[in-house]
């Protein structure tokens, strides 16, 4: 087929194209409505129409292939590994979701789950699907303060979690960072329902901890019927940072989402059922949830969860499992290939990889050198894929399912269908003609799968997404892009405060918060400086409350490492900077704006742009010698 007629229909008649598609999904009632759009910028997608995600990404395959593969568990980190039937599937799934309901979670009930990457936690999520409780992951390389936020918005009646993960073969302690978050947190769960790995201590606490293992043993037989679900219900809540420190929870509905998944996994990610799927992401991010989770297990393929490092026990672990599991479709960042391509190539080069079909990167700019080489490693198509935890699949891609149009270096490709992308320039709100750089947009309304809404802020999702043109209502991306003449994009970074490091969405005002709150922090000003392995990384200026206690190398670097300790316990290492740098003042205008960009392209080598607001201009020279200063210690 031709693609550029399969995007013009989705655009030019939307809600008959959907409803083709909706026919990928079982409903257990038709819709009455595909689209209401009454009242923008809110979408609601299949109106009336009733069906269930876990239905359709267990049941619906343990009837028909309930002997396959669904889930295949490997973790390099405690030496497991265990596949899961999609008839073993909805047995575990039954038993975890009558465990939950023991426990009183139902309908519209919010479950937070703090997990690793172990079979329970899809248990989980599929659980909470089945019967309508609204599922909230934290990824689990959060700590305390982070995970306390997303408590006190989400207000969960239930959190599963357990009692560690581990990482290079050591065990990261879960439970202690869940006591400190909760206590920290004013809406108290009423239980937390804990899966004892043994790989940490754990004390359970009297009335509200309860063991798993104990539970799901008092409800092995049980059978939970699914809930038939409105399909604008909500399904999950994802957190994600954006400009303010408060992380937004990014609302997903049911029937919209399970129909996108359902089309981009035969469109995009040509998968088969019986066939294997692996993306290498986690579950606490939206590559875990519409990749790893649900997409897969929709289309019927099994699918694979990986606890480990990508190098070890060896750097060809990932082709080893490609090999043995005959995966055909693997999904993965391009940070990962970047650290792979470090290692001697003997590694990937032992395994058979003929069942591989394509290579997908998402998450972050793919660099051509990076692209290029895994291509001449594996000799598959290496398809980049543009988009957000806020659209829940790819916004910019190329549909190999529909036309085998060609992929062009440094590009993720052209708008998918289905999504009506603009760019816009950042002044006058004009479109941009070819090669011009200018913001990300989409017109609305959102195809299916998208966000809902800000969890329990309408009018933040309002204010925040689609109110940056003031004469016209589009979903802002906050992404930079430029298209070329032949109609490829190109995203060429972010327009807020939002840094990407190793593929992992991160809030720099949510960092500047934590570092604050050591004692000796005055001020400090957080920006994302690029780096060729992880894209980019984290870089603080702090402004030293008593300078006398960073006067010397030693001290600084002694205080350096506090506030890493700092970042560690309150947001996770995962937000941890790279450097801390002990400048005097910060660049700011006038009016007091700090001038992160400034910052930024000193840190980068490049001119600070206009400086014609700047208050002092010494300031910028300041940073510049700090960092001099600081990068030969
Ligand atoms: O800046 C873009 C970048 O990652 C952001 C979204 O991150 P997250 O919400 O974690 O969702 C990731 C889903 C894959 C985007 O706003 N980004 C994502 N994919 C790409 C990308 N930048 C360049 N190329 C990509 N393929």
């Amino acid at each position: 087929m031709n693609y550029a007629d399969f995007y013009q229909r989705s655009i030019a008649t939307p809600e008959q194209f959907w409803q083709d598609e909706s026919a990928l999904i079982h409903w257990n009632t038709p819709c009455t409505q595909v689209l209401d759009h009454s009242n923008p910028p809110f979408a609601k997608w299949f109106v009336g129409g009733t069906t269930n995600l876990c239905y359709n990404a267990v049941d619906r395959w343990a009837a028909s292939q309930g002997d396959k593969a669904a889930l295949i568990a490997i973790s390099t980190e405690t030496n497991t590994e265990r596949s899961y039937s999609f008839t073993e599937l909805q047995r575990e799934v039954e038993r975890c979701a009558a465990v939950m309901q023991s426990l009183g979670v139902g309908r519209g009930d919010r479950v937070l789950i703090y997990m690793p990457m172990i079979a329970e936690a899809a248990f989980a999520m599929l659980a909470c699907a089945r019967i309508g409780a609204i599922h909230s992951v934290v990824f689990g390389g959060f700590a305390a303060n982070s995970l306390a936020s997303r408590i006190d918005d989400a207000k969960p009646v239930l959190i599963v979690s357990a009692d560690g993960g581990s990482r290079n073969g050591k065990a990261i302690p879960y439970k202690h960072l869940l006591d400190e978050a909760i206590n920290l947190s004013s809406a108290k769960p009423a239980k937390v329902l804990l899966v004892d790995r043994k790989l940490a201590a754990m004390e359970l606490v009297a009335g509200r901890d309860v063991d798993y293992a104990e539970l799901r043993a008092a409800h092995m037989d049980a059978q939970v019927p699914v809930t038939w679900m409105e399909s604008n219900e909500p399904s999950y809540i994802l957190y994600t940072s954006g400009t303010t420190g408060k992380p937004k929870g990014v609302q997903r509905d049911v029937g919209g989402y399970a129909v996108a998944l359902a089309s981009s996994m035969k469109y995009n990610f040509c998968g088969n059922a019986g066939e294997t799927f692996f993306a290498t992401s986690d579950i606490g991010w939206v590559v875990g949830h519409s990749y790893i989770v649900y997409g897969p297990l929709i289309a019927g393929m099994a699918t694979i969860m990986y606890e480990g490092m990508p190098i070890c026990p060896d750097p060809g672990i990932w082709w080893s499992i490609v090999e043995k599991y005959k995966v055909t479709r693997m999904f993965s960042a391009p940070t990962a290939i970047r650290v792979l391509r470090k290692q001697p190539p003997e590694y990937m080069r032992k395994y058979n990889l003929t069942s591989l079909r394509a290579l997908y990167l998402a998450g972050e700019p793919l660099d051509e050198t990076t692209s290029q080489w895994i291509y001449d490693e594996l000799h598959v198509p290496i398809i980049d894929n543009y988009w957000q935890t806020e659209t829940g699949w790819p916004i910019l891609s190329i549909a190999k399912g529909i036309e085998d149009l060609p992929t062009r270096l440094g590009s993720p490709g052209v708008p998918m269908y289905g999504y009506k992308v603009k760019l816009l320039n950042e002044s006058t709100g004009e479109e941009c003609g070819a090669n011009e750089k200018g913001v990300v947009v989409i017109e609305g309304p959102l195809p299916p799968g998208c966000m809902q809404t800000v969890y329990g802020d309408d009018q933040r999702f309002v204010d925040t997404y689609w109110s940056t043109f003031t004469d016209r209502q589009v979903y802002s991306t906050f992404d930079w892009g430029l298209r070329d003449a032949d109609g490829y994009y190109f995203i060429l970074g972010r327009t807020d405060d939002v840094i990407n490091v190793a593929g992992h969405r991160l809030g720099t005002r949510e960092i500047e918060e934590s570092i604050t709150s050591h004692p000796n922090v005055s001020e400090v000003a957080v920006v994302g400086v690029e780096d060729k392995l992880k894209g980019q990384v984290a870089v603080a200026f702090v402004i030293a409350k008593n300078a006398a206690e960073v006067s010397s190398d030693e001290q600084r670097a002694a205080q350096e490492k506090e506030i890493f300790a700092v970042v560690d316990r309150q947001l996770g290492a995962v937000a941890r900077p790279a450097r801390v740098f002990f400048v005097p003042q910060l660049p700011k205008t006038r009016s007091g704006k700090l001038l992160r960009r400034s910052i930024q392209a000193i840190c980068e080598g490049r001119s600070p742009g206009d400086l014609t607001a700047i208050e002092d201009p010494a300031s910028l020279q300041q940073i510049q010698n700090a960092v001099q200063n600081g990068l030969k210690n």
